[in-house]
């Protein structure tokens, strides 16, 4: 006889679930749902894109009832309680006569937060919150930190030698790392919801951009940091613009090369100042619907945003190879006190390939 599933079982099914809507559904939350009937789980779904019909109400349709007295509803994140793109889904959870809803979290947002939930309870259904609490917060930590301060997360990415450099003097970086630190980065990029560099990286490097070590499910929008528009047409970037969002921040008035730009489908924002990094990316994330940026480099853009405390996550690819006296990852960064020098959490640290993969976090 197959045995009864915990709750702590049935949410960890949900996360797996939820996971499959990874760069398909933000802005939108992770989410993962699945229906117990008699301790067995009977249907399972998830949310898979962004807009689409919620974990939830798939998981219904899936099972093919029409009422699901007896039955308890498991869902990484406490059901939405009011219209978005969808109707609430606490109303169809009532309406189909559920016994017990199992929640994950609460709604990180502070406005609806708590609601779903009262709601659900005063329709006479059992409700317990907070089953792998802070499992169901780490998958959505994007879209938690969003909601809770209006500010995308950001996760930085650096492919470094042993000795902290990422390329020769010569400006020569591909490639300092592995195939499966790339195929780790590709990832990261397929997770995220746009990639920021600096132009000198775009002259330097010609990158592309994209996520073709995981298959190219997705081409994320980028945002390149170019004060003076100097962003070339005929770069990889600016011919990807008819298949993605490229974005030039600038503060440049020349008319004649805006217009040019422009006409090449190149979206530009001007800003009075290029290092006020906490306007640039409040504007664009509000702008574009952003929750996550995925900062690639090169040097001075890691400094800035080290100098503007503004990383949330850092992935650091190390090359067992010395480069000496090359271009240091964060050569504008200047440290007199190591009491004053910039702190980070150490993660984890796994091997990538021939590369170690160190992951912190502010
Ligand atoms: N191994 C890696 O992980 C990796 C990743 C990327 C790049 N790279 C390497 O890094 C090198 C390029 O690095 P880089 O430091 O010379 O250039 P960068 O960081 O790519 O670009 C810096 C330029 O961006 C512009 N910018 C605009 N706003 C900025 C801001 N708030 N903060 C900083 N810069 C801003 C400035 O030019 P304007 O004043 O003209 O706007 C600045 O000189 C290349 O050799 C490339 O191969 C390595």
């Amino acid at each position: 006889m197959q045995s009864k599933i915990s709750d702590t079982e049935a949410m960890s099914r949900c996360l797996e679930l939820a996971l499959n809507g990874s760069g398909s559904v933000s802005p939108n939350p992770l989410v993962g749902s699945v229906i117990i009937k008699d301790g067995v789980i009977i249907s399972e779904a998830w949310h898979e894109e962004y807009g689409g019909l919620h974990a939830e109400i798939n998981a219904i349709n899936k099972s093919g009832l029409s009422s699901f007295e007896g039955m308890t509803l498991a869902v990484n994140l406490e059901p939405c309680s009011h219209f978005g793109k969808q109707a609430p889904c606490v109303d169809t959870i009532i309406e189909k006569k559920f016994s017990r809803v199992i929640i994950g979290m609460k709604d990180p947002n502070p406005l609806v937060s708590g609601n779903g939930i009262e709601k659900l309870k005063k329709a006479g259904i059992a409700v317990e919150v907070g089953i792998l609490e802070k499992d169901c917060k780490w998958i959505n930590r994007f879209f938690c930190k969003k909601m809770e301060t209006n500010f995308p997360f950001i996760v930085m990415k650096v492919a470094q030698s042993l000795d902290g450099c990422i390329a020769t003097i010569t400006g020569e970086s591909k490639w300092i790392t592995c195939e499966e630190s790339r195929r780790r980065t590709h990832i990261l990029r397929h997770e995220c919801d746009a990639i920021l560099v600096g132009i000198n990286t775009v002259l330097e490097d010609n990158p592309i951009l994209d996520t073709r070590h995981i298959g190219n499910i997705k081409l994320p929008t980028v945002i390149i940091l170019d004060t003076n528009l100097r962003f070339p047409l005929n770069s990889n970037l600016a011919l990807s613009s008819t298949k993605r969002k490229v974005i030039v921040v600038h503060s440049s008035d020349n008319k004649e090369r805006i217009e040019e730009l422009a006409s090449a489908n190149i979206n530009l924002i001007y800003v009075e100042n290029m290092f006020d990094l906490k306007n640039i990316l409040e504007l664009i994330a509000t702008q574009e619907n952003l929750i996550s940026v995925l900062v690639e480099g090169g040097s001075h853009i890691f400094s800035s945003f080290v100098s503007s405390n503004l990383i949330d996550e850092l992935h650091l690819f190390v090359a067992p190879i010395i480069i000496g006296n090359g271009k240091r990852t964060f050569s504008t960064v200047e440290t007199l006190k190591l009491s004053e020098s910039y702190k980070l959490r150490l993660v984890s640290s796994t091997k990538s390939g021939t590369d170690e993969h160190i992951f912190l976090m502010k």
